[in-house]
């Protein structure tokens, strides 16, 4: 399976700080904002990603990521030239997904907790078309919104709808077949011009092919969508990571506990960042095995 991260967008919701800066390169706590969906596609074993961003940004995900060899992972990079819609990722995306099957997570999508590896490595090996999921929040109007029936079977998708038929928001995590391409190539922009994600996740609906799955309580999906969410997801990494002394998202060691590199390869990291806590961290892992 190929992973695509979509970290393109000109984050208008957070000017003036992203007038210059992309905002999935902003920090939360003590690392850049697509370490996190790095780490998620890193969780389901997914080792081929590509990472699309705006003519202007590209070269400072190509600076900060590289080809992926020092993770033991391949990152390739693709221009969305506008902001055309989450499911044009399939397009652009087409040569490389080639016959495979595709995960798509948004560059500022954080998930966090208990038995997420299980839920992610379940979506990636099933056998389903199109794998989703269901989060309840309290403000579903800023998201696709999924509604279920009693037996939770799924009834219909809106995206931002003003009367949501349910708590239920979609989160930007994605597992498709390679039928999306051709679903992506076929479905009209919509009024605001974009090809949504939710039309084609309607499309896998109206086949009788999409699986929403609700998340499990015990999984945090944290938004970034604001300045007050981007300080608070922030504050949640600090707390966790300072009481349980373990890093939330850190991708080198995730590369190392899948076994993508070896402890060479981790203490070559951890020297190279070592006058950071981050670098530290990534050194004491050595220590302690
Ligand atoms: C997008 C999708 C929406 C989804 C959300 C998750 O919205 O269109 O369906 O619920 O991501 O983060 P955006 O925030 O890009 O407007």
């Amino acid at each position: 399976m190929k992973g695509i991260i979509l970290a393109g967008g000109k984050g208008t919701r957070l000017y003036p700080t992203t007038i210059a800066v992309s905002k999935q390169l902003l920090p939360i706590y003590d690392k850049p904002l697509i370490y996190y969906p790095i780490s998620t596609l890193l969780l389901a074993g997914i080792k081929d990603i590509l990472i699309i961003s705006t003519p202007d940004d590209i070269e400072q995900y190509i600076k900060l990521l590289g080809n992926g060899e020092k993770l033991g992972i391949n990152f390739t990079y693709k221009v969305q030239d506008q902001p055309k819609g989450l499911a044009e990722a399939f397009i652009l995306g087409e040569d490389f997904i080639g016959d495979d099957d595709v995960c798509l997570i948004l560059g500022d999508n954080i998930f966090w907790g208990a038995r997420l590896l299980e839920l992610l490595q379940g979506a990636k090996n099933s056998n389903e078309h199109a794998t989703i999921f269901g989060y309840p929040v309290a403000n579903p109007t800023e998201f696709g919104v999924v509604e279920f029936d009693e037996a939770g079977n799924v009834l219909s998708l809106e995206e931002k709808p003003e009367k949501p038929k349910s708590k239920y928001a979609v989160p930007g995590l994605y597992f498709y077949d390679n039928s999306v391409i051709e679903i992506a190539k076929n479905i009209k922009p919509s009024p605001r011009g974009e090809l949504e994600i939710t039309a084609v996740n309607n499309e896998y609906l109206k086949r009788k092919q999409l699986k929403v799955q609700k998340l499990f309580r015990g999984i945090a999906w944290l938004d970034t969508g604001t300045a007050s969410n981007m300080l608070r997801a922030g504050m949640f990494v600090e707390t966790v990571q300072d009481r349980q002394g373990l890093y939330i998202a850190c991708i080198e060691e995730i590369a190392w506990r899948q076994g993508f590199i070896n402890d060479e390869q981790l203490r070559n990291i951890g020297t190279e960042l070592k006058q950071t806590d981050y670098g530290k961290y990534i050194l004491s892992l050595l220590d302690k095995e």
